[in-house]
């Protein structure tokens, strides 16, 4: 990763100000709308979007549910600063997706989202920010991830070399490669499935959904950021 502890928005070469006429090409409309179909926000619904970025997925779940509560989150100020500017109607929080518990509490949360994040992580952050998601949400609370997943034919491996440029090779190909599921399973969920899978020009995007499963979240953290792991709540 760069100078940042995190990958930004655009990645390593481009400014985060462009972000939102960026992902405008990847058919953001299509899956950002699949992704609120699949949260289904309901009255009184905690729904936490990690990576939350310009804030375009939590705004959109708070104009489908004016009744539920929406948190989004990430380690950007500069982002969060654009969020910020598009509504008041969603709660803003500066942190990492690995540290959720302690942002937010520990088994608070009845969804969590999360769109095109995991990609940018490196394996062990992955794991650590899926394990995190785990500890947040109540059992049987509902994650759904949408991000470049399994690219499946030589032109979407072709065409998700756009995204591997800007993010990096190590972080994106094991996405690419189709780690997920197994990932989110081993971090604790259940009933995991790849819903849809939206072909784009820079590689499909797979919308997973998957159930926490009842018990105690599994720790994935291993020693990433040098804390012993990301604390679950
Ligand atoms: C490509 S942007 C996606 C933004 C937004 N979710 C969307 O759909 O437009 C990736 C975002 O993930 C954030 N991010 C990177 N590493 C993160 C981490 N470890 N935990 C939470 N967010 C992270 C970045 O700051 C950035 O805003």
């Amino acid at each position: 990763m760069s100078e940042h502890a995190f990958t930004p928005a655009l990645g390593r070469f481009a400014p985060t100000r462009f972000y939102d006429a960026v992902v405008a090409v990847t058919r953001e409309k299509v899956w950002r709308a699949l992704t609120v179909g699949h949260v289904a926000p309901r009255a009184g619904d905690v729904i936490v979007d990690v990576g939350c970025g310009t804030g375009s997925l939590a705004l959109m779940l708070a104009r489908t549910e004016s009744e539920a509560r929406i948190v989004g989150v990430d380690p950007d100020p500069e982002v969060l600063a654009i969020a910020g500017r598009k509504t008041q109607a969603v709660r803003w929080v500066v942190g990492r997706g690995d540290a959720l518990g302690e942002l937010l509490g520990g088994g608070t949360a009845d969804t969590v989202v999360s769109s095109l994040v995991l990609h940018q992580c490196p394996v062990p952050v992955k794991r650590a920010v899926l394990a995190s998601m785990a500890g947040v949400l109540r059992p049987g609370g509902r994650l759904v991830i949408t991000d470049y997943g399994l690219q499946r034919s030589a032109l979407m491996r072709l065409a998700f070399r756009t995204v591997q440029f800007a993010d990096g090779k190590a972080d994106t190909q094991p996405n690419a490669d189709g780690v997920l599921p197994e990932m989110i399973a081993a971090a604790g969920f259940t009933d995991v499935r790849e819903a849809d899978v939206i072909p784009t020009v820079t590689g499909s995007i797979s919308i997973y959904i998957a159930r926490r499963r009842s018990g105690p979240a599994v720790s994935g953290g291993g020693d990433y950021g040098g804390r012993g792991g990301p604390r679950l709540g």
